[in-house]
């Protein structure tokens, strides 16, 4: 099966820690509180954090009070700089594609995953292995890049426009048709998955999860004022949450 590593490709990882290093970004205005206002009491938890990257949430998991953190990935470049900037004696982090957590002989109380899983071609294979992983009433919680987002194939314009150059719609095609869909996002051929809305929470259901809260940020009326161009999320949400329960 197709598994690719962009984030330990020079350019990419370079760039990718840029674009996290600046205070204004959709990451910090809109994927971190939608993810913090979504997690269950981490108080004494055994928490598993799948595409962990660099470690800050795993750091953020300890903070809120959980016992211990795994942390999942498959680059060696965004594990070094969790092993050097996120350290603690109660984070493992673990150098493996989340492909094969099905190896992992532990039981977890929750599974969280931040961006990773439009990376991951397998998506049952994951969903089934964390249910696996997760005690009876655990919590998995994750994050992707949405599935308007992902059918996006970098063809066309991405926005119809007004004679003023106002966007109107976001312009979406091949909705319906899953597939690896490469784009370039600072280098060429990043490969991620595109699938649909009810594939993503059918395949839950299927696996044995009951669905708790989704959830599709986007700006307060404020944020927009502020930073006029995150209106386009109104348009078309760019992150999709989920948190089901085993
Ligand atoms: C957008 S970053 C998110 C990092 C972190 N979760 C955060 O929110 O800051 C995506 C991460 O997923 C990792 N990743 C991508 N495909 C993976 C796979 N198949 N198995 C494990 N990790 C993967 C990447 O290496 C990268 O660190």
């Amino acid at each position: 099966m197709a598994r690719q590593n962009i984030y330990d490709n020079e350019t990419f990882f370079g760039e990718y820690r840029k674009l996290r290093e600046r205070e204004v970004n959709a990451n910090n205005l809109f994927e971190l509180p939608t993810l913090f206002s979504l997690l269950p009491d981490l108080e004494g938890k055994k928490v598993l954090d799948l595409g962990c990257g660099s470690g800050e949430r795993c750091i953020d998991y300890l903070k809120k009070g959980a016992a211990s953190v795994t942390g999942v990935d498959i680059s060696e470049k965004m594990l070094a700089v969790a092993e050097a900037e996120n350290n603690d004696p109660r984070i493992t982090y673990l150098k493996m594609p989340m492909e094969e957590i099905g190896s992992i002989d532990d039981v977890f109380d929750v599974v969280i995953s931040s961006l990773a899983f439009h990376y991951v071609e397998d998506f049952g294979g994951v969903v089934a292995n964390v249910y696996r992983l997760l005690r009876d009433g655990g919590i998995f919680l994750f994050s992707q890049e949405h599935p308007l987002a992902t059918c996006y194939s970098g063809k066309g314009d991405r926005w119809t426009r007004d004679e003023n150059g106002k966007k109107l719609y976001a312009n979406i095609a091949d909705y319906c048709v899953e597939r690896r869909n490469d784009s370039t996002w600072f280098v060429e051929g990043v490969q991620r998955y595109h699938r649909m809305f009810s594939t993503i929470v059918n395949t839950l259901c299927d696996a044995g999860f009951r669905i708790l809260k989704m959830a599709e940020p986007y700006p307060t009326e404020e944020l927009v004022k502020k930073y006029p161009e995150y209106y386009d999320l109104y348009h078309k949400p760019d992150f999709l949450f989920v948190k089901v329960v085993k």
